[in-house]
């Protein structure tokens, strides 16, 4: 799967900029929300993404890099989102609060911030559709891909697989047509990417169909 990150899109034209991924063939749409405190950046809102709403199709997903997930989640889930993903770092009682995000009928997803072990999140895979490992140090698109979290990729690849459940796992930060092929051999089938898809000389549908068929290769290779 190629999931845009919007971050590097142009936020003044974010009902266009939705509209073209659609057109690009991307599979949903990951929304970077940021609060200055969980990471020191601030981005969009709920009323922000519920305006792009009415301008694709796509499914939309929410990566949570807040210190209070809980406290507007539905506010997500009324602005269309289907996937809310939550930092383990974030929260004290992750386990609570995953479940909360499932008992709002959408999908539940837990993040891993580089530093953050795969063992984090060993008691919650039952409680979720994905785990997202972030390749870069929330709170900026356009930095460098981590590779030495590939064997924590490769960690949580062999948790899922070693209890047969049905997880993604998602990873964020730096994929670009270099990177992919790394991140997708340890295990991750949920490719989100800002800056290698937004700053394509050749355009989006070209970054798109480019990550893919590396992924792919990569996946069968
Ligand atoms: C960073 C965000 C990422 C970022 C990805 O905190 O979570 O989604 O925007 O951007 P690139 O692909 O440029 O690293």
């Amino acid at each position: 799967m190629i999931v845009p990150s919007v971050l590097p899109a142009d936020f003044a034209r974010l009902g266009e900029e939705v509209a073209a991924l659609e057109e690009a063939g991307v599979d949903r749409i990951q929304w970077d929300v940021m609060d200055g405190q969980f990471v020191p950046n601030i981005t969009v809102g709920p009323d922000i993404v519920a305006a792009a709403r009415k301008h694709t199709m796509l499914p939309f997903e929410v990566h949570l890099m807040v210190r209070t997930p809980e406290l507007l989640a539905e506010r997500w889930v009324d602005a269309g989102c289907e996937r809310l993903i939550v930092h383990a770092e974030s929260v004290v009682h992750l386990h609570r609060t995953l479940g909360h995000v499932r008992s709002l009928g959408v999908a539940a997803a837990v993040a891993l911030n580089p530093a953050t072990p795969a063992l984090a999140v060993a008691h919650v895979l039952d409680l979720v559709d994905m785990v997202l490992v972030m390749t870069v140090n929330p709170g900026f698109g356009g930095q460098d891909y981590i590779a030495t979290m590939e064997p924590k990729i490769a960690d949580v690849r062999a948790m899922i697989d070693g209890r047969g459940l049905d997880v993604d796992i998602e990873v964020d930060g730096g994929i670009s047509p270099a990177t992919v092929d790394g991140a997708v051999r340890a295990g991750a089938n949920v490719l989100v990417a800002g800056s290698a898809l937004f700053r394509d000389p050749a355009g989006l549908g070209h970054a798109v169909d480019e990550l893919r068929t590396l992924a792919d290769a990569a996946r069968t290779g």
